[in-house]
């Protein structure tokens, strides 16, 4: 089969229903709305979700938005760290709550996973998948120790789901890359039936570094630099990470996707959830130069760089 572009078509979110507020915190946690805010820029964010729950919501309505039916997706790529177990993969379950006819595979690159989801799509399309329903969910409440307020403050649940199809020519995706770094694997890790933990300062400061390194070589390599970016979509950890990024890179805040406020950080969701807003808020139009960053544990990294097509 001929080697085929992407265009990405429908978006969708799932988050569950329970709010869990910077007071709701306090009140068990050594800890306030003023430093949780300060030092992360989080508000609140939602909690109690089931990961496959959460990724069918997403996909449903992302197939919607399409205008789709499942009948037409090919593969359903699931980018998650906190899948439902560890046998059987989740984007299964997922594949026949949505009832797609197609294949199912889970993808896990920790916070970055998405990006590298959309990366991997693009791939099957360009060998004949057909369309793949790219989801990013995760349920990190699952896997908090809520007496730890290091790790207690941040997380939050969630999906983010775009239909990933074919295009015309070389398509949407002009460029991107991957990285990553095992020796760094102490920094942010939760081994079986653990919880959370992390070294958040080093792993702020090799975040900005790497993200700034990976969107920079993205730019770079389909000859772009940060002035033509309309819309940065990075993920979403803590504020002062994706402020620092911006300030490094050159690009505006106000030509920056940020939802941390009311999610905190969903990990595989996070850039869906962010990429969503902004295209339900009209901030993203046809023709439109986006850029995908995101880093998580490994660590690793990705970024993507999109014309928007639709
Ligand atoms: O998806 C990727 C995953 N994670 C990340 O990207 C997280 C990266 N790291 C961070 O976001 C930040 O390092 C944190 C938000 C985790 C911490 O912020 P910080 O500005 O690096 O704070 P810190 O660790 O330097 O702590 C400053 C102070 C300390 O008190 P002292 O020693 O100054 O008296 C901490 O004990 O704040 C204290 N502290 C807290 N106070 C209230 C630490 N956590 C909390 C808390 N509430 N939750």
């Amino acid at each position: 089969m001929s080697a085929r572009g992407i265009t990405v078509r429908g978006c969708g979110i799932s988050v569950p229903d329970k709010v869990l507020t910077n007071e709701d915190l306090s009140a068990t946690l050594d800890t306030s709305d003023a430093w949780i805010t300060e030092r992360t820029g989080i508000k609140e964010r939602r909690v109690g979700g089931i990961t496959s729950q959460m990724a069918i919501e997403a996909g449903r309505r992302a197939i919607q938005d399409a205008g789709l039916e499942p009948a037409d997706i090919a593969v359903v790529l699931l980018a998650t760290t906190t899948p439902d177990a560890l046998v059987p993969a989740t984007s299964a379950t997922v594949q026949a709550g949505i009832g797609v006819p197609g294949g199912a595979f889970d993808l896990n690159a920790a916070c970055s996973g998405f990006v590298h989801g959309l990366v991997a799509a693009a791939g099957l399309v360009a060998v004949g998948s057909g369309r793949v329903l790219l989801i990013g969910a995760d349920a990190l409440s699952r896997i908090t120790d809520w007496d730890n307020r290091t790790m207690a403050v941040l997380v939050g649940d969630g999906a983010g789901a775009v239909v990933v199809e074919p295009a015309e020519g070389t398509g949407d995706l002009l460029s991107w890359n991957f990285g990553a770094d095992g020796t760094l694997r102490h920094l942010l890790k939760c081994d079986h039936g653990g919880y959370l933990t992390m070294d958040g300062k080093e792993v702020f400061r090799k975040a900005v570094r790497v993200v700034v390194e990976s969107a920079e070589r993205a730019l770079a390599d389909a000859g772009f630099t940060a002035a033509d970016v309309s819309l940065l979509v990075p993920h979403q950890a803590n504020l002062r990470i994706i402020q620092a990024a911006c300030h490094r890179l050159g690009i505006p805040e106000e030509r920056t996707a940020v939802v941390i406020d009311r999610y905190g950080n969903t990990s595989s969701a996070s850039i869906p959830l962010a990429l969503d807003d902004a295209l339900r808020s009209g901030r993203v139009s046809t023709g439109d130069l986006v850029l995908l960053t995101g880093f998580g544990g490994g660590m690793t990294w990705a970024s993507a760089l999109l014309r928007w097509g639709r």
